[in-house]
């Protein structure tokens, strides 16, 4: 990724909506799941460390994360998250065993060779009866210029992941569409794009305070649903559970 997206995520992973939303949700799997404090959680492509911060507040205290980039790792140094390391996740050959891996909009980025062996090395690292928690961006035709700066090579759909984790032997729990009013919105703004043909920026470009804390109240609500049960059939984003068998 470019540079300055660390630094913009650094920045922003505690504050944007998108972020907040995010970490949110995956706080209340674990709790849901009924994920106890002590459990072992490592964060894979942890990039600058916003949601193990997060976590930590929260009061989870056995934590790891890694992430391929030693601007991500050195981010997350200056968090005081000290368990963070850098490692390839193409390379990754973990000598112990976890209750939880979270790898949050990772698999899906060009320098993941092969996403399948990847979701095999997460089955291998966790404990029997432990979970895998994944985000991933949804759709190739919302790719746009800030897929560019992030670096995507594909955008899944809940029919591709399931044909990609097919007998790896992780039980799905729950699959579901995230920010269906993004996508409508990201596709309306794809159009003007095309039309404007407007430079290459990320998406943490600068929103109102307003605006920020409205979005955030409307995908916490989001988060609500789903957590309930409620599946979206569309949306930017694809937010899975497995169990492993
Ligand atoms: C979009 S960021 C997501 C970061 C973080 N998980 C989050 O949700 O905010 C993608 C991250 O994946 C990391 N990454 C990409 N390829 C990787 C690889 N092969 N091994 C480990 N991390 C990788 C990048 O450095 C980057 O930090």
């Amino acid at each position: 990724m470019h540079t300055s997206e660390y630094k913009n995520m650094f920045e922003n992973e505690h504050k944007y909506w998108w972020y907040v939303a995010l970490h949110t949700l995956i706080l209340k799997t674990l709790i849901k799941q009924k994920i106890n404090s002590n459990a072992k959680i490592i964060d894979a492509g942890c990039g600058t460390g916003g949601l193990l911060e997060f976590l930590t507040q929260k009061g989870y205290s056995n934590l790891q994360g890694f992430d391929y980039s030693i601007d991500a790792v050195n981010f997350c140094k200056k968090r005081g998250l000290d368990y963070c390391f850098q490692q390839d996740l193409n390379t990754w050959d973990p000598n112990q065993k976890y209750d939880v891996i979270i790898s949050s909009d990772v698999l899906y980025h060009k320098n993941i060779i092969d996403d399948k062996k990847v979701l095999n090395k997460f089955k291998n690292a966790l404990n029997p009866g432990g979970l895998l928690i994944l985000n991933l961006p949804a759709f190739e035709i919302l790719k746009r210029k800030h897929d560019i700066v992030v670096e995507t090579k594909k955008r899944y759909t809940i029919k591709s992941l399931n044909a990609t984790v097919k007998n790896i032997g992780l039980t799905k729990l729950s699959i579901t569409y995230r920010l269906p009013i993004l996508f409508v919105f990201i596709v309306i703004s794809k159009v003007i794009e095309n039309i404007t043909k407007k430079e290459n920026k990320s998406d943490l470009d600068s929103i109102s305070t307003l605006t920020n804390k409205l979005l955030l109240k409307m995908n916490i609500l989001e988060n609500n649903l789903l957590l309930r049960g409620f599946k979206f059939p569309f949306g930017t984003s694809i937010f899975v559970i497995y169990k492993n068998n």
